[in-house]
């Protein structure tokens, strides 16, 4: 019999996330049509807004057919499902997906997390789709170093474009200069906001990829150049507020005087062209042309810890958590 382990909510997060928010439960599972274990999870910052007390934490894994009476999943098989903080789960195939057929032995399965997964996907097309870089142009990215922006930066770089990214350490600064931005710089440490991304771009920014929102998007927004294009992906920097959300300045003059376009977009929106940009993304990681760091905390029962250590920014790329 297979005992599975879940992480639960306790209560809902009041302000950042707590070790006592959370209850490991354990269910035994009863005998099964098809099953999986789970090598593999990813914590991520939507995980942080959308529970409700006494769910399993929701989150993405890679998981592994240990057991199976449907032909269709072989023993062994690595399937990317959204199945929680979970270690077994019982699934009759509806929510798993295959791994890419072409997955090289060279590249981890993880990526299939990050890189190649939901926040490559979301990096891919939710920059690509809305900013329309093109060649020569200044790009913005905050939260840079992490799993969705270190993958905008190197696509933007490819496309030709002058990078600039903010993070928030001096080790995750040295990073994005290895991974190829033109200019980063460690936002919690500059005297001003406004003086660093003058002097990251003196001439202005054509696209920003805001990932923080409120202070940073306050201090960028007068910095556009005209016709820019702001795509928002994120807004962690108020994902702990929980009732009223800060008050930024009136934004409406600088759209229309400036001629910019901003567009919030979720990722599912291109879930019908997802192949296309993980052949892409599995293409230049091969190519070298994209580069990948993954922060991996061990141990199902640190789950919490990893997932809370995001969202304070312990991360470098993705951060993963692996039992
Ligand atoms: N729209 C969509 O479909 C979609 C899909 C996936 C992700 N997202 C969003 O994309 C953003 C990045 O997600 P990710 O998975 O790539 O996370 P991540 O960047 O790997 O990890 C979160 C990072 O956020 C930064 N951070 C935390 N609190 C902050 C604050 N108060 N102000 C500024 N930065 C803060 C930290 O980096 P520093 O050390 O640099 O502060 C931390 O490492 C999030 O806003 C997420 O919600 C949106």
């Amino acid at each position: 019999m297979v005992v599975a382990k879940s992480w639960t909510m306790v209560q809902h997060f009041q302000g950042a996330p707590k070790p006592e928010d959370f209850k490991l439960v354990e269910k035994k599972l009863p005998p099964l049509q098809a099953g999986g274990n789970s090598p593999r999870f990813h914590v991520a910052p939507y995980s942080r807004r959308t529970m409700k007390e006494g769910d399993v934490m929701i989150g993405s894994q890679v998981a592994r057919i240990i057991e199976s009476k449907n032909s269709a999943f072989p023993l062994g098989g690595y399937y990317l499902g959204n199945l929680g903080w979970t270690t077994h789960s019982i699934s009759n195939g509806k929510d798993l997906r295959p791994l890419l057929p072409e997955w090289p032995e060279s590249l981890p399965r993880s990526l299939a997390l990050g890189c190649v997964g939901m926040p490559g996907l979301t990096a891919y097309f939710g920059f690509l789709e809305i900013c329309n870089p093109k060649p020569g142009e200044v790009v913005l990215i905050n939260c840079a170093a992490g799993a969705v922006g270190s993958v905008v930066g190197q696509i933007a770089k490819i496309k030709g474009c002058k990078v600039v990214g903010a993070a928030g350490s001096d080790d995750k600064v040295k990073y994005l200069k290895e991974i190829g931005f033109d200019v980063a710089f460690n936002y919690k440490t500059v005297s001003s906001l406004d003086e660093a991304l003058k002097k990251a771009s003196p001439e202005g920014y054509d696209c920003y990829f805001e990932n923080v929102g409120g202070k940073f998007f306050d201090a960028t927004l007068p910095q556009m150049k005209d016709f820019g294009r702001i795509s928002v992906c994120g807004a962690i920097s108020v994902y702990n507020e929980d009732d009223v959300l800060p008050s930024g300045p009136c934004v409406q003059p600088a759209f229309i005087f400036k001629q910019l376009r901003m567009e919030g977009f979720l990722v599912h929106r291109w879930t019908d062209r997802f192949a296309e940009g993980q052949k892409q993304l599995l293409q230049w990681l091969l190519e070298g042309k994209v580069k990948y760091h993954e922060h991996v905390t061990k141990g199902f029962e640190n789950m919490p810890a990893g997932f809370m250590g995001m969202l304070k920014g312990d991360n470098i790329g993705k951060a993963i958590i692996q039992v």
